[in-house]
């Protein structure tokens, strides 16, 4: 080596390396933890509901009909919670099957074993203890008596109008 010449240690370099090197982990676990924390609240939190109206629907021969009309035929709901025989041809609905709640053929291609509930006016396995306001919830909103989403098979978003 000679006189004047300037040399450079290399410890510096190290420690500085070491430097970055905490202050890059440390970052990236608080990347990590904060990521994880935000798709935590995002994946557990849930929608927001609005409480079902308070409201009494008063039942009418004219209700009772329409409310038929709806099920058989306009909406469909039968097409689901009825139970019905579909070893004979067009599936009718099963004596004493109506809106008793169906188990999903399961190659309609289904991600799971899907229940069209049993919304009879049993109190017990139906929905017969339901408020009106309820009923109208899950219809329209999509929102169960215990304030969990129905599985969007259950077509709320086309009963909202
Ligand atoms: C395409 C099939 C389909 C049609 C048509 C359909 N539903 Fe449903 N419905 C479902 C399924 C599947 C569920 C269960 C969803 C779940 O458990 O998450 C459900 C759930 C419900 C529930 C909630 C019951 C409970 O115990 O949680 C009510 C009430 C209901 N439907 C009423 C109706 C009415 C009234 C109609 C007609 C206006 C209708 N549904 C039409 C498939 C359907």
């Amino acid at each position: 080596m000679q006189a004047g010449e300037l040399t450079i240690s290399p410890l510096p370099y190290y420690l500085v390396s070491l430097v970055w090197k905490k202050i890059l982990s440390t970052l990236t676990a608080l990347f990590v933890i904060v990521a994880g924390l935000v798709l935590g609240f995002l994946y557990l939190r849930k929608p927001a509901t609005a409480p079902p109206l308070d409201v009494k629907v008063e039942v009418t021969p004219e209700r009772l009909d329409r409310g038929r009309f709806l099920f058989e035929r306009l909406a469909d709901c039968g097409g689901c919670h009825s139970e019905r025989d579909f070893s004979r041809f067009g599936g009718p609905v099963m004596p004493g099957g109506r809106g008793k709640g169906k188990v999903l053929p399961p190659d309609l291609g289904l991600p799971g074993v899907i229940v069209a509930s049993n919304i009879t006016p049993d109190r017990e396995t139906g929905i017969g203890a339901w408020t009106d306001g309820e009923k109208i919830r899950a219809i329209r909103e999509g929102i169960d008596r215990e304030g969990r989403t129905l599985f969007p098979m259950m077509p709320y978003t086309n009963y909202r109008g």
